[in-house]
């Protein structure tokens, strides 16, 4: 299914939602299972929907060789920006995931923050690991991590963020509503500048993030080609129908040869 560049979830991160992406980020993604992830399975390694460079350019830091690919060049800009500040020039793509199309081959590659549930269509899901499957070396190894979105507002309270010029953002979660079926939770957020003396500008956007269970996760990366590991939660321990947070390694397998 297409989409127009206004109705592109892969679009969301952009413009207003992009400066106050991390400012305002309640939690970035945990560096630690990646550090592990990468250590374990080697380099060069390849983060999808990297963003502002969390946490790509920490471990670029710390000597990992990884590469970035995003949808939104909002954060790209965010992203070389901090880089710059850091003394890195990160090799970075963009991208949409499920579009991938680069010139290597990886030893490994990652979703951090459960990005993956931005994909809101299950052929573009699939579509994404199986781009993941042509852009590993063989052997070569993917972590995925996903989670279940809890659909609920009440009570949320506006985050704001104050601009150098002395304008204020702000963001709020207006409604949420949750499909099921389609087994997508669309968050309504509504974003306000606020300039003194001026009426503010309001701005409405739709957040959707799409849950998978550990069932379809491993059907779609076998489908792709994959040698799919356990389903386990953040802490490591099994998944089990009612966790929320699921990580698995799959591995591009290399196929023994026998002489005849
Ligand atoms: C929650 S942010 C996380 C970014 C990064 N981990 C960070 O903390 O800076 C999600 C990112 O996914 C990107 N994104 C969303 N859909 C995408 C897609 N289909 N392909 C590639 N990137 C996508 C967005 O542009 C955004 O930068």
């Amino acid at each position: 299914m297409s989409s127009t560049a206004d109705d592109d979830p892969s679009q969301f991160y952009t413009g207003l939602v992009a400066e106050l992406y991390e400012p305002l980020a309640s939690h970035l993604p945990a560096i630690e299972p990646i550090r592990r992830f990468v250590t374990r399975y080697g380099g060069p390694s390849l983060e999808l929907a990297c963003g502002a460079g969390h946490p790509m350019l920490p471990l670029i830091e710390e000597g990992f060789v990884i590469h970035g690919v995003d949808a939104s060049d909002d954060m790209l800009d965010l992203c070389r920006a901090k880089a710059r500040s850091k003394g890195l020039e990160p090799t970075l793509f963009h991208q949409r995931m499920q579009d991938l199309n680069v010139p290597y081959r990886y030893q490994s590659c990652y979703i951090a923050g459960a990005s993956f549930c931005l994909i809101e269509q299950l052929d573009e899901a699939q579509r994404t690991l199986d781009a993941v499957f042509a852009h590993l070396r063989p052997g070569g190894a993917f972590l995925l991590s996903t989670f279940r979105p809890n659909p609920r507002v009440e009570g949320a309270q506006p985050s704001q963020l104050t601009r150098n010029d002395g304008s204020v953002i702000s963001v709020a979660a207006i409604s949420a509503s949750e499909d099921r079926g389609s087994q997508l939770v669309r968050t309504r957020l509504r974003y306000r500048v606020k300039r003194s003396g001026e009426v503010p500008e309001t701005v409405e956007k739709d957040w959707g993030v799409r849950w998978y269970s550990a069932a379809q996760l491993k059907g779609m990366l076998v489908r792709a080609g994959f040698d799919v590991g356990r389903f386990v939660d953040f802490d490591g321990r099994d998944a089990t129908p009612e966790t929320t947070d699921l990580w698995t390694v799959a591995v591009k397998t290399t196929q023994p040869t026998f002489a005849s």
